[in-house]
């Protein structure tokens, strides 16, 4: 629970008063991570550390390029020297690559692969099943929000509309291999 504490400690003191929100958003995250322990075993605390960290990319200290998961993903690395595969969870999250194209940054996004399509898997569950304030979302209606919040001007609306079904391919997949571990262990 080290490595907890220490992203919680450090995500709560980047987000907590400039960006409340966030780390409302940031604490369900975490909390949908920790539903997901069954499924990923020896790899839910590296997922729950993530989970609280994922968005600190908004926060004044950490922004760089303006692609939150990227400038995230360099500060937890450069600043705070966390394990690289923390960093490419925070790197890939949710709708990051398509970002990276719209703003063609995907060498950067490559300073952070291979990704792991589990825990990308994983992570974009927990956020896609969050509201911004915090409750819990429907992905679907998540998405809508999101398209809904930028417009569709924004680059987020863009990466947001061409990743979508790819990112609903996520959240079924995450679905399907949590009732395959609960069924397990009830068989
Ligand atoms: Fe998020």
């Amino acid at each position: 629970m080290q490595l907890v504490k220490w992203a919680h400690d450090l995500a709560e003191s980047l987000l907590v008063d400039s960006l409340p929100r966030r780390w409302a958003h940031s604490q369900r995250v975490y909390s949908q991570a920790l539903t997901l322990a069954p499924a990923l075993g020896e790899d839910a605390e590296l997922l729950a550390a993530a989970a609280i960290v994922h968005d600190v990319g908004y926060a004044r200290a950490a922004v760089d390029t303006g692609q939150h998961m990227i400038d995230g993903a360099r500060y937890l690395r450069d600043v705070m020297g966390a394990d690289p595969r923390l960093c490419s969870i925070v790197a890939f999250h949710t709708s990051s690559a398509w970002e990276a194209s719209e703003l063609g940054l995907d060498d950067a996004l490559t300073e952070f692969g291979p990704a792991e399509p589990e825990l990308v898997d994983a992570i974009t569950y927990c956020d896609l099943t969050s509201t911004p304030a915090g409750d819990l979302a429907d992905p679907a209606e998540r998405l809508s929000e999101v398209l809904e919040r930028y417009g569709p001007e924004h680059v987020v609306f863009r990466a947001v509309s061409a990743a979508r079904p790819e990112l609903m391919a996520r959240v079924a997949r995450v679905k399907r291999r949590r009732a395959e571990v609960v069924e397990g262990k009830l068989n």
